[in-house]
């Protein structure tokens, strides 16, 4: 397989070799990903290909780059996140080039370029691609231009890292897996704990059958995400949370923008391990939210179905002061034994009925390792590692999201297979 062009080259007609290493071969349309299973049963998504996570992208066919190659990396959004975490770990890393900044707010912009000394500056993704060739993008925009800004970075043929959730909408999500593997991209999302050395421990005991057959999952995540909801975050200053700048108002307020609060914000952390970590589709969801006379819901609670018939609950609150530490943590039981994960501590606990216990202490790579989404983007495009967060897996958290704001609405239970594509809550649609 060729050699790939980034398409807004490519159209403007700049000649001359795709700017790869001697040798290297890049995924192309030609390589067909794994087929895990087909949707039926819905009208909109009858016989669609729901991919094998590992398989979405078929890494394997990549050969090593030389030495040489940096993959020129662009940034779609350079508020809070990618100003706080991703354009600083990219620089340190020493392995790419941050070649551009997208931002569709000028001081913004101004702001990320002239503290990390980046020139190329683009009001939008599009502007971006016209006028900078890419290999890979990072996209850190509000929840509701997800969909949008990683199609368009797709459809010119660079690889994507999207911050968390994927999209908003499930039928968006899956449409992103499908073009990302027609075109042989990489197609990651910024679910930082699936980054880690105990979550792949935890991941493996749960799919290698160690504990026996899946019967129940419990979960809770509780953080300050509410500061954001409220729209009081503090403070911006060299020492504080938010070094450069912190989020917009809407970016987490404002439902039509966010799509929700704790729910699209946190559980959606949650709801992407149960589904990356067990390999398993949520079949049914059923909610209770609170929103405590804010815009958006702070206290969720959800009970759900997998597709294997393991049922499991998980709930969320927003509600901890800014600066109190939260609690992440998942419990899975099967018929041999259970695991108890601590996402915050990096540690997992495998209890084999019989067999003693194993315990993973990741603690050293760091509780949040912030830092890691982006630099596996980077050496993903250099031919190495595998993706931790693709996007089969976030398009399932998006589908369990997605059926959780639905059942709240309805007042019911809410199949995934009832999921179309319509927006995703009626409140929603009330404000439109
Ligand atoms: N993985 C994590 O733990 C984590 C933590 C925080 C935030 N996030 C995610 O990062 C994303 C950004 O959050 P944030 O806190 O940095 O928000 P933010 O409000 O600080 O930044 C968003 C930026 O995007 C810009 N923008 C909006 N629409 C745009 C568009 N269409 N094109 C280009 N720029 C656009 C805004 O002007 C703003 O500067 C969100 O998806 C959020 O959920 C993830």
């Amino acid at each position: 397989m060729g050699g790939r062009r980034n398409g807004s080259a490519a159209r403007r007609g700049r000649g001359g070799p795709v700017r790869t290493p001697a040798g290297v071969r890049r995924p192309g349309r030609g390589v067909r990903q794994c087929v895990r299973g087909r949707i039926s049963g819905h009208p909109a998504r009858e016989g669609q290909v729901v991919p094998k996570y590992e398989d979405a992208v078929p890494c394997q066919n990549y050969e090593r780059r030389s030495a040489v190659f940096r993959p020129r990396i662009g940034i779609i959004g350079t508020g809070w996140w990618a100003t706080r975490h991703h354009i600083p770990s990219l620089l340190a890393s020493g392995q790419c080039d941050v070649a551009a900044l997208a931002d569709s707010d000028p001081q913004r912009l101004a702001v990320a370029a002239q503290h990390f000394g980046l020139a190329k500056t683009y009001a939008t993704a599009d502007e971006m691609f016209a006028g900078t060739e890419l290999d890979g993008v990072i996209v850190a925009v509000p929840h509701c231009d997800h969909y949008p800004v990683v199609r368009t970075a797709l459809v010119h043929d660079v690889h994507v890292l999207v911050e968390k959730p994927m999209t908003l909408l499930s039928v968006d999500a899956w449409d992103l897996v499908r073009l990302a593997g027609d075109r042989g991209l990489h197609l990651l999302v910024g679910f930082t704990y699936q980054y880690t050395k105990s979550a792949r421990r935890c991941r493996d005991a749960l799919q290698d059958g160690q504990i026996g057959d899946l019967m129940l999952v419990s979960g809770f995540y509780s953080s300050s995400a509410g500061i954001h909801y409220r729209g009081a975050a503090g403070a911006e200053g060299a020492d504080a949370k938010y070094p450069l700048m912190k989020p917009q108002a809407a970016t987490y307020r404002d439902p039509a923008v966010a799509g929700g609060g704790q729910g699209q914000t946190q559980l959606s952390h949650t709801a992407a391990m149960v589904s990356w970590a067990t390999g398993q589709r949520p079949a049914d969801v059923a909610a209770y939210m609170s929103d405590c006379d804010l815009p958006v819901d702070l206290v969720d609670a959800v009970s759900f179905r997998l597709e294997s018939g393991a049922v499991g609950s998980v709930a969320s609150t927003g509600s901890l002061p800014e600066g109190e530490v939260g609690h992440h943590e998942l419990r899975y039981h099967g018929t041999a034994g259970h695991v108890i994960q601590n996402l915050r501590l990096g540690r997992v606990e495998v209890h084999r009925y019989g067999a003693g216990v194993e315990v993973i202490d990741a603690a050293d790579e760091g509780a949040y390792p912030s830092q890691e989404p982006a630099r596996t983007l980077v050496r993903l495009i250099l031919g190495s590692g595998d993706n931790p967060a693709p996007g089969a897996a976030a398009a399932h958290a998006t589908e369990f999201v997605e059926a959780a704001y639905r059942s709240r609405d309805l007042g019911r239970p809410v199949a995934i297979t009832e999921l179309d594509g319509q927006p995703q809550t009626t409140r929603q649609q009330d404000r439109s």
